[in-house]
């Protein structure tokens, strides 16, 4: 994987940009069409019961983007964290919704505050390969329990890119270079007209075990 450490003192820089320029184009969610009520209308009708089999009392939604469709979401008995890179949308999330808190670091560096239940949703199909392990080996160092993350069965590599709002390449961690056993849960996480994919649900051990940590 190549080494491109250099280029993250600008990811924040573009990841606002994307936000304040509203890149992805969607006219109800910043975060994009994936975030939007209708797409998420399956996951959000399964992500709360789930996290409660799981026995959780905590979750970190990180990146949680604008916050858009899990305000939607039962978060009753669940203490819920946000965070994301961008500052000036964490500052406004915090305003508008002080029950909650939010928090601006960034994925690939900062390290995040522990929680039972770490949603990684829509963000590692934007990053480097070298970034996304950034990314999991910091959710391991947090001591979290579980790892949600957006899950492609059918992708059958996950090729190289440039961390950056403009790029998309669909996540499968059970493929190379990663090579994650199958998540322990799924959770579909698509709607009627787009492609099929899902919320892969690993515990921390398995993630561990892959970096020798
Ligand atoms: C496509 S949106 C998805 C947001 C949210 N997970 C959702 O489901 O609506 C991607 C988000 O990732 C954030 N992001 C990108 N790189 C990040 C990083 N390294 N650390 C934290 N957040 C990041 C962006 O600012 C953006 O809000």
């Amino acid at each position: 994987m190549a080494d491109d450490s250099s280029l993250n003192g600008a990811l924040a820089d573009r990841f606002t940009e994307a936000f304040q320029q509203n890149t992805w184009q969607d006219g109800e969610s910043v975060s994009g069409p994936g975030s939007t009520l209708r797409y998420t209308s399956e996951l959000r009708a399964t992500l709360p019961a789930m996290i409660r089999a799981l026995g959780c009392a905590s979750m970190l939604d990180a990146p949680c983007g604008d916050f858009n469709w899990m305000k939607a979401v039962d978060l009753a008995g669940i203490a819920y964290t946000g965070a994301d890179i961008v500052p000036e949308m964490v500052k406004g999330l915090q305003e508008t919704h002080p029950q909650h808190s939010f928090v601006c670091l960034d994925l690939t560096k900062d390290p995040l505050p522990t929680a039972d239940f770490v949603m990684i949703r829509d963000v590692l199909f934007h990053l480097s390969n070298a970034d996304v392990v950034r990314v999991l080996q910091n959710f391991v160092q947090s001591g979290s329990a579980w790892l949600a993350t957006s899950h492609s069965f059918d992708v059958t590599e996950m090729v190289d890119v440039v961390s950056g709002p403009t790029t998309f390449r669909p996540v499968n961690l059970t493929t190379a270079p990663f090579h994650f056993a199958q998540p322990d849960h799924v959770l579909k996480d698509y709607a009627p007209g787009f492609l099929p994919r899902w919320m892969g649900i690993w515990p921390r051990a398995a993630i561990a075990a892959r970096f020798g940590l």
